[in-house]
């Protein structure tokens, strides 16, 4: 099996995270020094992937623009003698090819998918949600691109999640055939906690086949009256070609405050330069009473 291309759905608006994306796109806030959906991106590149499908809409057109030159910029840097700064706007720029696919509704994820099948219509792909951050030894999706072609299968990644906090995710039900890795029987989007088939959450890597464009075709509005990927997934689950992989890193949803301000601090503790400030001004924080 060879995976090529990486469909990326940036075209949602982001309303978990206004009023920040009243006008600057969710996937381009950054998390420390880098837009989101650059982290994402890097991922992807990590796992070999070079051609990028974001699905967009009007809004999101700097995401696009992130990933091109900017000339004037690099004149500018270049004049300043700023060469570090310059190289790195360019490495940025020449990272991947990039494809842009406009999704005029925003009908759901799996209408987000299916958007792409005129670019993908032959040929397994990768999906990474533009929100959702996954840092580790081994690239998240890349874990999913050895298990799909060990198996010959579509793969969707999960991670356990309390109990609790199921109906937030999509749930699956498998059985574990290898440490971590799961037939998968059945998914149910955002179950009540009595109705979760288990506590295994679905996050926004996929490896999926061409064969689930004509599934998402005729798929109706699920939960929320949105065209749910995760019931299109139950397709390719009947016909025994879905498997879930048990995700190893920190995952993080950028969609949540918590979520995303903790990613910031956990990149910022990374970088040596920084660390002891920042615990210094945090432990102040902490035992400051204003
Ligand atoms: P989310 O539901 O997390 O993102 O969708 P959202 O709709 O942007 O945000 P909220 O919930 O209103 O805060 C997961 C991913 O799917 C994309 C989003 O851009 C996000 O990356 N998506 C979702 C689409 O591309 N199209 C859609 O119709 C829905």
């Amino acid at each position: 099996m060879d995976i090529k291309k990486v469909v990326i759905p940036v075209a949602g608006w982001g309303t978990r995270s206004l009023p920040a994306t009243k006008n600057i796109p969710k996937e381009m806030l950054p998390i420390y020094k880098k837009p989101i959906v650059q982290y994402i991106v890097e991922e992807a590149m990590q796992a070999g992937l070079k051609d990028v499908v974001f699905i967009t809409n009007q809004n999101k057109r700097i995401i696009e623009d992130h990933f091109d030159r900017n000339f004037l910029l690099e004149q500018l840097l270049t004049r300043g003698g700023k060469l570090d700064l310059l190289e790195e706007v360019k490495r940025v720029a020449d990272m991947v090819n990039v494809v842009s696919v406009r999704q005029k509704v925003q009908l759901g994820l799996g209408h987000a998918v299916l958007c792409a099948s005129e670019v993908c219509k032959n040929e397994p792909f990768a999906v990474m949600l533009g929100d959702d951050l996954m840092f580790g030894l081994n690239s998240g999706i890349s874990q999913l691109i050895e298990a799909a072609k060990a198996e010959n299968k579509a793969v969707v990644g999960v991670i356990e999640v309390p109990r609790d906090k199921v109906s937030k995710y999509g749930v699956i039900a498998g059985e574990e055939f290898a440490k971590g890795m799961y037939r998968v029987s059945k998914l149910v989007e955002k179950p009540k906690v009595e109705d979760a088939p288990s506590n295994l959450a679905i996050i926004g890597r996929y490896v999926l086949l061409p064969e689930i464009f004509d599934i998402l075709d005729g798929q109706k509005a699920g939960v929320g009256g949105e065209i749910q990927l995760t019931d299109a997934l139950q397709g390719l689950a009947d016909r025994d070609k879905l498997i879930a992989v048990k995700l190893q890193g920190q995952r993080f949803d950028a969609g949540d405050w918590v979520e995303y301000l903790t990613a910031n601090i956990y990149f910022a503790l990374h970088d040596e330069e920084l660390r002891d400030d920042l615990v210094k001004r945090l432990q102040e924080l902490l035992s400051c009473s204003d």
